[in-house]
């Protein structure tokens, strides 16, 4: 039987944080979330969570989620909820999100932005 360092019994996290790092080429039809900052942004979200003491969630970085117009984007799991972290006030909603698990509507990615 395999043991968990962590001491887990289950696999899975309570909630699941992933922040778009992809980049690409200066020109490229798209733009792309890296070159505007998520992966300090991403650093600097999972020394939050850690120095809070959050057990159980997890922020890490993932390519490209497809939403690159409104990045750095982040989509949020179980939830399934989206975030265009452009501002002080979506990253702060992130963290309320990822601490908490309460959502602010008023701070996800809306499309017709
Ligand atoms: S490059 Fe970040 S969502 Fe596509």
């Amino acid at each position: 039987m395999t043991l968990d360092p962590k001491g887990r019994t289950s696999p899975g996290f309570e909630r699941h944080a992933f922040i778009c790092g992809h980049t690409r080429a200066e020109g490229a039809a798209r733009p792309s979330c890296e070159p505007k900052g998520s992966i300090d942004l991403m650093r600097a979200l999972k020394m939050n969570i850690r120095e809070a003491g959050i057990k159980n969630v997890r922020v890490q970085k993932s390519g490209c989620l497809d939403h690159c117009e409104y990045g750095p984007t982040c989509v949020v799991y179980p939830e399934g909820t989206w975030y265009g972290l452009t501002d002080d006030g979506t990253i702060q909603a992130l963290l309320h999100h990822l601490k908490t698990g309460e959502v602010d509507d008023s701070m996800t990615l809306k499309m017709d932005e």
